[in-house]
């Protein structure tokens, strides 16, 4: 039995349908009963547990074989990132209470960047689970390329993609979240002693101006990147009602100025292999070509 948080977010979603596919034992770790019906529906066994509460974790987490665990996203924390704290702190808790034989664990790149930003908190998770005596694979997934979601409206109405990464020729290691389920796919089967870190991007490094143009191809017109000036973005994100603004400009910053990067560059990251345009495609809603 695996037991999958995040199972319905975009990750934990994809990687549970493969182990399904693949006819292994799922748990679904939901905080919502009412999500849950979709994947009891599919055959998995459903656990209810917030990622706050360390004893419904515990029980979620109790007789598997091995359990992926993601950080929740918090885009606009407290200094001190205290709402990630805590998760972490029930995460610790439960894996350790439950004796989880083995654990995934999805990060980032960058997470050991020295510099604080919003990345800081799956530092503070990589650093925190890595006291722990199990095996533990810590993913470190790049930007994910379906991050452009949020682009994709304002591009279909304007031919416009307003672009924080920048310069626009700068490439920047993305993946597919497909390409990241697939990898934890594997790492959860994977026996193994210790801790282990994998980085991971896509099959090349994507330039802002590469992705509006696979955004172009997909809607059926010109896009192109308008570079959102550095100085215009904490009255920008303070607008759309970020409290906290500096902790995502910080990790722009550090896509930027690349001291948001894997340990070994793109030399020694896995690569996944689906290429941008099959993601952009599926989001705009066509079919890849
Ligand atoms: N975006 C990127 O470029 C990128 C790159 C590398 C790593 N990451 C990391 O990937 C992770 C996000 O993965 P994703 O995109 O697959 O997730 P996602 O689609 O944003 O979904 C988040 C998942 O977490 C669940 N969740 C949120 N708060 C919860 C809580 N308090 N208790 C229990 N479950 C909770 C959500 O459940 P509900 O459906 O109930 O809300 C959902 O299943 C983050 O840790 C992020 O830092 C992101």
């Amino acid at each position: 039995m695996f037991a999958i948080t995040g199972i319905t977010g975009q990750v934990g979603g994809q990687l549970a349908r493969e182990l399904l596919a693949a006819k292994r034992p799922v748990r679904a770790v939901v905080r919502d009963a009412t999500k849950a019906a979709a994947w009891a529906a599919q055959g998995c066994e459903v656990a209810l547990a917030s990622f706050d509460d360390a004893a419904a974790l515990t029980a979620a987490f109790t007789g598997v074989e091995a359990v992926f665990v993601l950080l929740p996203p918090t885009f606009d924390p407290t200094p001190g990132f205290a709402e990630s704290r805590r998760n972490i702190a029930a995460l610790v808790t439960a894996l350790q209470a439950a004796r989880v034989p083995r654990v995934v664990c999805l990060s980032t790149i960058g997470a050991q960047a020295t510099q604080e930003n919003l990345l800081t908190q799956l530092g503070l998770m990589e650093q925190a689970l890595g006291a722990l005596p199990m095996p533990i694979a810590f993913l470190r997934a790049a930007w994910f390329v379906e991050n452009v979601a949020w682009d994709i409206e304002a591009a279909r109405a304007s031919g416009v993609m307003p672009a924080f990464l920048q310069p626009a020729d700068k490439p920047v290691p993305m993946v597919a979240t497909a390409d990241v389920a697939r990898a934890a796919a594997s790492l959860l089967e994977e026996h193994r002693d210790g801790h282990r870190i994998v980085e991971l991007e896509g099959p090349s490094r994507v330039t802002p101006d590469e992705l509006a143009a696979a955004l172009g191809r997909s809607l059926g017109r010109d896009v192109s990147v308008r570079v959102v000036p550095r100085e215009s973005w904490e009255a920008l994100f303070r607008s759309q009602g970020m409290r906290h603004p500096l902790p995502r400009m910080r990790m722009l910053d550090g896509f930027n100025e690349g001291w948001i990067e894997f340990e070994g560059g793109a030399a020694t990251s896995m690569k996944g292999g689906t290429p941008v345009q099959a993601v952009v495609d599926a989001l705009v809603g066509r079919r890849s070509a």
